[in-house]
């Protein structure tokens, strides 16, 4: 009797294990599979989008848009290339004013950033990849040996590494309401610990997958369970009262707005957020000063209202880097370079200098 009721405990025993094998299989398939970033929609691919801009195409075969404007290169005193920041694209350029781009001759040139609006996905993007293609953007674009860049949010992150990779090309820089990589070496632990927490949680999670699991970004930033990036999410909480002031200027996107993350979010998004908050094989307050002789003069432009990232980063930078002139802005969010006369004052100081008061 008693070795009846035995085997019977060890065959159900023996059903209990084979069935959550089989449910732990199913889980792991379904986690497999929500986790993988879906195949990009390609530009000009049969079922992608359309190409309605002009286009070069670089060295690894990659399509890159861009967007000229300002006067022509050929009679431009100053020739200044744009990097737009985090889910943006080639129009987010800033609005310089008519009358600024005559009075000093200014060419203004933006372009999507890769897997942005109509340039195509980069696969291998690295910390570096932006800066080889603005180099092969101006040399095929014919914009002579130096042009200036100005960057901003995400877009200045990536322009301290033009100073990095391509300092021989540059005149000048605007690095302009900057994200920074708290993972940076040159930050005091302290100092990158307060600005993380300042973030609201959900921003703090989504970096934190970003930097440590960046397998997990599409499914994070793709699932319902948890609140993702409220940058992503386009949630309101993130804009400061001056913010609120020049939304309405940030929003008259309509007529682009869905060219943005038209090629799939893990090819704009996700991948931006992978390499600006991934290791960085350099750290920016590192750097030395690419115009030693007073050649031209890189610029750093900070709203003390950024909710979205936070000035004291900036702050410590220029703090640490004595050849940065920096402009620390009382009452500016991060959106101030709409604000009235902003991104001709940024402008004008970029390409002047101590001249452009
Ligand atoms: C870009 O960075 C990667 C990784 O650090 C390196 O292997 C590669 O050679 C760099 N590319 C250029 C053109 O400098």
């Amino acid at each position: 009797m008693l070795e009846i009721v035995h085997s019977r405990a060890t065959s159900r025993g023996g059903l209990f294990v084979k069935l959550s094998g089989i449910l732990l299989a199913v889980l792991l398939a379904w986690f497999y599979h929500a986790v993988q970033p879906p195949q990009p929609k390609i530009c000009g691919s049969p079922n992608g989008p359309p190409v309605t801009s002009p286009r070069i195409k670089l060295r690894d075969g990659r399509h890159l848009a861009y967007l000229e404007s300002g006067v022509p290169k050929e009679k431009a005193n100053y020739k200044v290339i744009f990097i737009h920041g985090f889910d943006s694209c080639r129009y987010d350029i800033f609005p310089v004013s008519q009358e600024l781009i005559a009075e000093l001759g200014i060419y203004l040139l933006s372009f999507d950033r890769a897997g942005y609006g109509e340039s195509d996905p980069d696969p291998k993007k690295m910390v570096n990849s932006t800066a080889i293609d603005i180099e092969e953007l101006a040399d095929q674009l014919g914009l002579g040996s130096k042009f200036h860049i100005m960057g901003c949010s995400m877009g200045g992150e990536i322009a301290w590494t033009c100073l990095k990779y391509i300092p021989h090309r540059l005149a000048g820089s605007a690095i302009v309401a900057p994200v920074s990589n708290y993972w940076w070496s040159g930050f005091s632990p302290r100092v990158s610990k307060e600005a993380f927490k300042q973030q609201i949680l959900r921003d703090l999670w989504a970096v934190r997958v970003a930097h440590h699991a960046p397998w997990l970004v599409y499914w994070w930033n793709s699932q319902n369970f948890f609140p993702s990036s409220s940058v992503i999410a386009h949630s309101s909480s993130i804009f400061s009262a001056p913010d609120l002031k020049v939304l309405g200027r940030f929003e008259d996107r309509a007529h682009y707005v869905a060219q943005i993350r038209q090629q799939g979010e893990y090819e704009s998004l996700h991948r931006d957020m992978i390499v600006g908050f991934g290791s960085w094989e350099f750290d920016p307050m590192d750097l030395k000063n690419p115009f030693p002789n007073n050649e031209g003069s890189i610029h750093l432009w900070h709203g003390t209202e950024d909710f979205i990232v936070p000035v004291s980063l900036s702050r410590y930078i220029s703090q640490k880097l004595p050849w940065v002139k920096y402009h620390e802005l009382p009452d500016a969010g991060h959106l101030f370079p709409l604000a009235d006369g902003m991104s001709d004052a940024i402008v004008r100081k970029l390409v002047l200098g101590d001249r452009g008061v």
